[in-house]
């Protein structure tokens, strides 16, 4: 494959072997296969277009395989009758694995989803390697439970089982990050599964699975699966053999695979769906760190974060002072291929994300008061999905780009008066997975974090996250909670022993 980067940028050898490497196959079983009817798609760079792999297309039939490989595994073992320290060190060895290859992990994720290669290497692969030894840790410590009842001479305790076949359907703003937050709490509770990458970045989680094989897991534990929604996420989601989906990405698409299960087997669920997340800035707040904070929120990874700050709202003494601010903030911003020294934001993903994106931006601009940006990039960067910084300044809480979300780098900003009012509007939208406030009133800032809706609130900061802290929606944003403790209860379910004395 011939591929066009900055020139002062080599690829590491390893990288350009695995781009060279020909078709990418289908994980199942233990072995790399291709598609039964042998189609393939292609994934790109969307820093230039081109094409940088071809990859299997995975049909119904190649789902009901790797189902039938993963409910092998789960019931005859060796997996799903190992103790939780060996589970354990089977995922250490996958997380040594991953920060082995982490120079060439991080330029695979660059090359197919666009972010800056510095932001793949310190900050994606890093977390990625830290979830599956966060989940390592637990895998040890299944606990169930005595439960005294009233009922005399009755002892009754509850084990805590896996799911069972478990389908992992992620999105492509943090591949192998979010096939590490999918996959180490599913196998560390003794699951087997079934990955399947977006269509858009299947790159690292392909390379994943081989590190998989080195790590020696059992044949049918881990399979993975490249291909679009339609067929290969569908036919996950309606899979009879499948006792569990856990999903991230748009709540359209949620709701789908809420459906699908729904007309099969009622399989257990869990949805981390969109977000317009409110990035509130007090008067009192220390304003230059809160401005910084708040352009980072939306413009990090060009607005392509479920969590992205994407709603401003400034209190009105320092309204103008603020949006100036992040104005000057958004102006500075460099723009380009994540291979070239000291870019901050990439591409957005795809052509499809980038019509999109400036759609919401053309509508916009006769709706709200452009403040800054606006523009698809050109020159060099024609060929790619590239996108200044954005920031529309508006009065109403009812347009298309206050309410949708972008997913894009697209911030919209609005002045406020009053607490109420602040919480009244912070809470109008159908979305509740993050919310950020800028305050030095620690009453203030609590009342806050406590009147809005969502499931993660940040205090003087914004968009942090830990293995150790549970993240999850509130309302159109989804349900259930992964990372932390939490995340043991979306893949295990509880069982009741009641034993007569
Ligand atoms: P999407 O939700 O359609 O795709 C995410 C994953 O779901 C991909 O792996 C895709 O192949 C799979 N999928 C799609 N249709 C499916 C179906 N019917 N059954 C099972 N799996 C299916 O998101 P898309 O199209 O990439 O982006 C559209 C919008 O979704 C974005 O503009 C953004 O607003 C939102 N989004 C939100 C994300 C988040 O982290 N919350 C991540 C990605 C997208
Ligand atoms: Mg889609």
């Amino acid at each position: 494959m011939s591929l066009t980067l900055p020139s002062d940028f080599t690829l590491r050898e390893s990288t350009r072997k695995f781009i060279d490497s020909g078709p990418k196959q289908l994980l199942i079983n233990g072995a790399w296969v291709p598609a039964l009817d042998g189609q393939t798609f292609s994934t790109v760079n969307p820093a230039n277009g081109e094409e940088l792999a071809q990859v299997a297309l995975a049909g119904v039939e190649d789902v009901a395989r790797a189902v039938h490989a993963a409910r092998a595994a789960f019931e005859m073992g060796p997996w799903s009758q190992m103790s939780g320290a060996e589970r354990g060190e089977y995922l250490w060895r996958l997380a040594d694995l991953i920060d082995q290859h982490a120079d060439e992990l991080a330029e695979l994720e660059t090359l197919d989803n666009g972010k800056p290669l510095r932001v793949s290497r310190r900050g994606d692969l890093p977390a990625a390697s830290k979830h599956f030894r966060y989940y390592a840790g637990w895998a040890s410590k299944l606990e169930g439970s005595t439960i005294p009842v009233s009922i005399p001479n009755q002892f009754v305790y509850t084990l805590r089982e896996p799911a069972g076949v478990v389908a992992l359907i992620i999105p492509w703003n943090f591949p192998l990050l979010m096939a590490a937050w999918k996959l180490a709490p599913a196998l560390a509770c003794g699951n087997t599964a079934i990955l399947k990458p977006a269509e858009e970045t299947p790159l690292t989680a392909l390379r994943l699975g081989e590190l998989v094989l080195e790590a020696g897991f059992p044949d049918g534990v881990i399979n993975i699966l490249t291909g679009p929604g339609e067929p290969t996420g569908a036919a996950m989601a309606a899979n009879m053999g499948v006792d569990k989906v856990a999903f991230t990405g748009s709540t359209e698409t949620g709701r789908k695979i809420l459906r699908a299960a729904a007309d099969s087997n009622l399989k257990k669920v869990s949805l981390e769906l969109g977000g317009k997340s409110p990035n509130v800035i007090f008067a009192d707040a220390n304003i230059e760190s809160a401005i910084k904070g708040a352009n980072w929120a939306i413009f990090s990874t060009a607005g392509q974060e479920c969590v992205a700050g994407s709603r401003l709202f400034i209190e009105r003494p320092v309204y103008e002072q603020v949006l100036d601010g992040l104005r000057q903030q958004a102006e500075r911003i460099r723009v380009g291929s994540g291979f070239t020294p000291k870019v901050h934001i990439g591409p957005i993903v795809s052509a499809a994300q980038l019509e999109r994106v400036m759609g919401y931006i053309e509508g916009g601009r006769e709706q709200a008061d452009l403040v800054t940006g606006g523009q698809r990039l050109g020159g060099d960067l024609a060929e790619g999905y590239f996108i200044q910084p954005t920031i529309f300044a508006h009065q109403k809480d009812d347009l298309p780009l206050v309410k949708d979300e972008i997913f894009g780098p697209v911030a919209a900003v609005t002045a406020f008066d009053s607490m109420e009012e602040l919480v009244a509007r912070a809470n109008s939208t159908a979305y509740g997975l993050a919310a950020g406030v800028w305050t030095q009133n620690l009453s203030k800032a609590h009342r806050f974090a406590q009147a809005v809706k969502a499931g993660t609130v940040w205090i003087n900061g914004y968009g942090m996250f830990d293995a150790a802290a549970p993240f999850g929606g509130y309302k159109e944003s989804g349900f259930g909670r992964e990372m932390g403790k939490e995340a043991l209860d979306l893949y295990t379910r509880v069982k009741s022993v009641w034993v007569s004395i």
